[in-house]
């Protein structure tokens, strides 16, 4: 009986009871959707193979793409890690809770299938209520990709997940995410370099531990899951600049526009001009513009200022083909 209600709400509120029944499905070999403060995850028990495999097939990942392990502070970080020491505290301190995922050595109590097979392991400390109190009552720590089909757009609403899942997921609504951006990536293992430009930015970093390096995030192979095209929607997406979009109108094409003021008789999606507002409406923009089914979406080029890079990472991933 309880079951059966469970699956006719796959979206619900993130009450007590609500979060109890999703600790129950991760206790049950399950997987469940909860909201983050960068993007929606798919979380399942990290120490749990069975429940790490059907990640991996209700994604359609390829097994070697790793997961970040969530968890609730440091000290949990240093039960699944090896290796932690005083520039993590650092970062953990000025960071966490927060859009920062360390990678470590991984502790060899984790199963490899939670690292897509690798010696080392991502973790990050989420700062969203709902993320927090799911750890909480679950008692350990919770691995997850973003909650979205792979290759495709992060979710960033529970509607969004639901989208790309449908009713046989649970999932805890946590309203849009704060920073709509997945978290940024740092390799701890060895020198300390940005292998996914994110929320945090590289500047920040380096404030606190020193000169950090960011990898080409596209011809790098040390984090298998910047490697290919991601980010992408259905409809094909390109990127040009205003003086462009006007000599060339179609209207097939939907645009999603930087400047204010509509392109009269087509369909536009208007787009915040701060980066982090950007950030924030960027996939919930391009999820809405490829419902449309058209032909091309159309994105103004943002800005190339520091602040924009994390944006023009997943822009230029999502338009490349
Ligand atoms: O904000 C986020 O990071 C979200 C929320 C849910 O936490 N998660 C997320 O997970 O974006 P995912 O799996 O979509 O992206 C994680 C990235 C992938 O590119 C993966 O290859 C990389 O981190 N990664 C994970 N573990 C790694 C490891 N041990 N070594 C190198 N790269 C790793
Ligand atoms: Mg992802």
């Amino acid at each position: 009986m309880q079951l059966l209600w469970i699956i006719n709400m796959p979206i619900v509120g993130a009450s007590q009871t609500n979060i109890q029944n999703a600790v129950n499905i991760l206790k049950n070999n399950g997987v469940v959707g909860f909201p983050t403060e960068t993007v929606y995850g798919l979380g399942c028990d990290t120490r749990n193979r069975t429940a790490i495999s059907r990640v991996y097939a209700l994604k359609n990942r390829p097994n070697n793409n790793p997961m970040i392990a969530h968890v609730l502070d440091i000290k949990d970080a240093k039960t699944i890690t090896t290796g932690w020491d005083s520039r993590c505290d650092l970062l953990a301190t000025t960071f966490w809770p927060g859009a920062l995922t360390i990678i470590l050595e991984r502790n060899p109590s984790v199963p490899e299938e939670a690292c897509g097979g690798l010696d080392t392991i991502a973790v990050r400390s989420p700062h969203h209520k709902v993320a927090r109190e799911l750890l909480i009552a679950f008692g350990s720590t919770i691995s997850a990709p973003s909650a979205n089909i792979s290759g495709f757009i992060s979710p960033t609403t529970a509607a969004h997940v639901h989208d790309d899942f449908g009713d046989s997921l649970y999932i805890l609504d946590g309203g849009a995410c704060r920073d709509g951006i997945e978290s940024t990536v740092l390799s701890m293992v060895k020198d300390s370099k940005i292998l996914r430009l994110g929320a945090v930015s590289q500047q920040k970093i380096s404030e606190i531990i020193g000169e950090v390096t960011c990898v080409d995030s596209i011809t790098q192979s040390e984090s298998p899951g910047t490697r290919d095209k991601h980010y992408a929607p259905k409809a094909k997406l390109v990127l040009r600049n205003k003086k462009e979009i006007v000599q060339d109108t179609n209207n097939q094409t939907v645009y999603l526009l930087l400047e204010s003021g509509e392109i009269v008789g087509h369909n536009t999606i208007q787009m915040p001009k701060t980066a982090t507002e950007y950030a924030k409406k960027l996939y919930g923009a391009i999820r809405e513009a490829d419902k449309l089914n058209p032909q091309l979406i159309c994105v103004e080029t943002p800005p190339t200022t520091p602040e924009w890079v994390a944006v023009n990472d997943r822009l230029s991933r999502a338009s490349s083909s």
